[in-house]
This record gives structure tokens, sequence and C-alpha cells, in this order.
């Protein structure tokens, strides 16, 4: 039996909807009683549920697969449903995510901003000129690069790692690290038949990998440990051989 008295929380959270700007920003503390095995997530459902209703958050999974819950928790990027409150103080600051538009006090928009990076990449298979290559899809993958393939794809796209990047919140149209995440894991996909130069075009400048001041704050945050560190190290070098390339510049340099 657990005789320790529950800890006391207090949560101050950042408030403000835009659509009634006539009320300022300003943060609002709410106290609630620290259960077993109790989230962030859990915590502020409970601050709606009993002390205010009006408090906007997202949530989807509530299994860190969505990546809706993304904010800051006490300044750092991070899933509200994967963090428990034991690992906390007492006392807890929450706050939106930079970087994307504010929808309510907790809840930006980072599904208009990763559309918008998705889009410009192009992130998703270029087949061969001439339509889907079925035979080639069809075809066996090496299970070293199904892996490798797979271990990108795990990205939830939360946007922590855009968040905590200062070129992403300076250079609002920087692909941040989850866009070269997703470049990488084109580039290693047999089936995407884009050519170094293609890839060239579409990060070979300030806004995609040599805009990357090598900061890292992306690969601290991560919830998903994804090897942002190393892929970007890898496409930094990738693309400044392409850049250096010009005579290739038709060819296919994949
Ligand atoms: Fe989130 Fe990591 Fe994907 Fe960035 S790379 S969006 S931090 S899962
Ligand atoms: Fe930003 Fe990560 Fe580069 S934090 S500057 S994308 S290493
Ligand atoms: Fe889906 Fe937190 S609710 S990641």
């Amino acid at each position: 039996m657990n005789d320790v008295a529950p800890r006391r929380l207090t949560l101050t959270v950042f408030r403000y909807d835009p659509r009634a700007p006539e009320r300022t920003p300003r943060m609002q503390s709410y106290e609630v009683e620290e259960a077993d095995g109790m989230t962030l997530y859990i915590a502020l459902n409970e601050i709606r549920e009993r002390l205010d209703p009006s408090l906007q958050f997202d949530f989807v999974c509530r299994a860190g697969v969505c990546g809706s819950c993304a904010m800051l928790i006490n300044g750092r990027p991070g899933l509200a449903c994967s963090t428990l409150t034991k690992a906390l103080g007492p006392e807890i600051t929450l706050a939106p995510l930079p970087a994307f538009e504010l929808i309510a006090d907790l809840s930006v928009d980072t599904g208009k901003w990763m559309r918008a990076m998705s889009e410009r990449l192009e992130t998703w298979i270029h087949a061969r000129e001439g339509g889907i290559d079925f035979a080639r899809i069809e075809e066996r993958m090496e299970p070293a690069v199904a892996e490798a393939i797979y271990e990108l794809d795990r990205c939830i796209e939360c946007g922590c790692c855009v968040a905590a990047c200062g070129t992403a919140l300076m250079r609002e149209d920087f692909v941040g690290a989850v866009g070269l995440n997703k470049i990488a894991r084109f580039r290693l996909d047999p089936r995407d038949h884009r050519s170094g130069n293609d890839y060239f075009d579409l990060i070979g400048d300030d806004d995609g990998v040599f805009g990357c001041m090598s900061l890292l704050g992306c690969h601290d945050v991560c919830p998903k440990n994804l090897p942002l560190q190393t892929q970007i190290a890898f496409m930094r070098r990738l693309m400044a051989a392409e850049g250096l390339k010009p005579s290739l510049k038709q060819g296919d340099g994949k």
C-alpha cells in the first residue's frame, strides 16, 4: 500500500484564442491531484472536465502515435500523452508549439505546415516516367533497405523537431528535420526514381539542408528517437557532392 500523500500539481497553461483577440494572451494556473501513472494528457483532461471546459488542446490516440498532443512542456517540445507527471516537478508550464499557426491555447495547426512541406518536397513515390512500374513495386526489397525505410517512416509528424529548431523559427520556409528525414526516406526507396539532381532541386538550398545550422535541438526532442543527426549529416554530404556535379545534372545521379 502506498502511504505517501499524492502531490498537488500546479499546471500553468498558456491561454489565448486568436478568434477572440480582445482577450490578451495570458497564463492560467490550475491545481490537480497527481494520480498513479498520470500523464500530462490525463491531467489536462481532468482540468477540462472538472475545472475549465474552455481549455483547448489536441489528442487522438493517447499512445504516442498520432503526434497531435505535442506542446512545450516546461519549455521543451514533447508529447502530453507520453509524458508522466512524475517525471516533472510539481510546477509545470505548458505552452503551444511555436512555428505553427495557433488555433487556441495549446492547440496548433501542425497539419497545415506538414501538408505544405509534403507538397513542396513531393513526399510520395515517384515511379518511372510512363507510370507505375508494377513489376518493380512487387519486387522483393532487401530486408536491410526495408528496415532502414521503416526506421525513418516512424515519424509521426508531431512537429517537435520544428518547434525545437532555431532555423525553423527564423525561416518559415525551412523544411525542418521532419522534411529532411522524409527526403532521406524516399532516397533510400528503390521504387522512387528521382535522381540526385531532383533531390538537389528540392533540398539543395537554404530552405533545405544548407539552411540547417546543426543546432540538433531536433535530434534531442524527437519523441520517436529518429536518427535525425545522422540523416541530416548524410543528406548534407550527398547534396554538397551533388552540387559539385553540374555535368551530371541531366543524368540520373541517384
Ligand atoms: Fe516528430 Fe521526430 Fe517526426 Fe520531427 S522527426 S515530426 S520530432 S517524429
Ligand atoms: Fe534545426 Fe536540427 Fe538543423 S535543430 S538547425 S534541423 S540540426
Ligand atoms: Fe496521439 Fe499524443 S494523443 S501522440
